[in-house]
């Protein structure tokens, strides 16, 4: 359940956008976004599903005066998997999906996105951050990377359209 809690803004100083947890109702724009900007489409349940198991880092940016003209959103969800080197089971967090609406990228919404999720993830124990990107998205590469997430891999064909992905990681050192 969401309430005004949960969805009182972050603001940020000197940035036309504002920075919120994600509602239902904001759904059908992170969906459009999504379509604009990616070639990964997701049914409308994907979204929702997300939303119900981890509305803590589910999070949208929007326009300052107008707060359904969604940006960007950023998702994630918790992966409870065996560990490398034992059976130990580790929490990872993985990003789903994160996409800025062109008229507003290079000032800075996804690193926003990023900072405010981040923290979220963090809470539920998780021993580290884990995403795919396509190896021809420099810019998106660089945007993690600027996150200290590093290549660690590549998964052959990963994408519908037979590219490559880097595997990137964020490993959390705890004392
Ligand atoms: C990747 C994406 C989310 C970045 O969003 P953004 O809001 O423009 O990113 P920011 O403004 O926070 O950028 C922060 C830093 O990341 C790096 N960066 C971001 N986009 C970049 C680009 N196109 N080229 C080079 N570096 C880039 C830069 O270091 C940038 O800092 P700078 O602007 O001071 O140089 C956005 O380009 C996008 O939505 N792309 C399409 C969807 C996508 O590729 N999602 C990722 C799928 S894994």
């Amino acid at each position: 359940m969401t309430t005004d809690k949960d969805t009182k803004p972050i603001f940020l100083e000197k940035n036309p956008y504002l920075i919120r947890r994600c509602t239902f109702k904001d759904l059908e724009n992170v969906k459009e976004v999504n379509e604009k900007v990616l070639p990964e489409d997701y049914p409308f349940f994907f979204y929702k599903s997300i939303l119900d198991k981890f509305p803590e880092s589910f999070l949208v940016s929007y326009k300052k005066h107008d707060p359904d003209y969604i940006l960007g959103y950023i998702m994630w969800r918790i992966e409870r998997i065996p560990s490398k080197n034992s059976l130990r089971l580790i929490n990872k967090g993985h990003l789903v999906s994160i996409a800025v609406i062109e008229s507003y990228r290079r000032t800075g919404v996804a690193s926003a996105l990023l900072s405010k999720s981040m923290p979220e993830i963090l809470k539920q124990n998780v021993n580290e951050y884990v995403l795919e990107v396509r190896v021809s998205n420099h810019g998106a590469v660089s945007l993690y990377q600027s996150f200290d997430f590093k290549i660690e891999g590549i998964k052959k064909k990963y994408y519908k359209d037979g590219e490559n992905a880097y595997y990137m990681v964020h490993k959390i050192y705890k004392a």
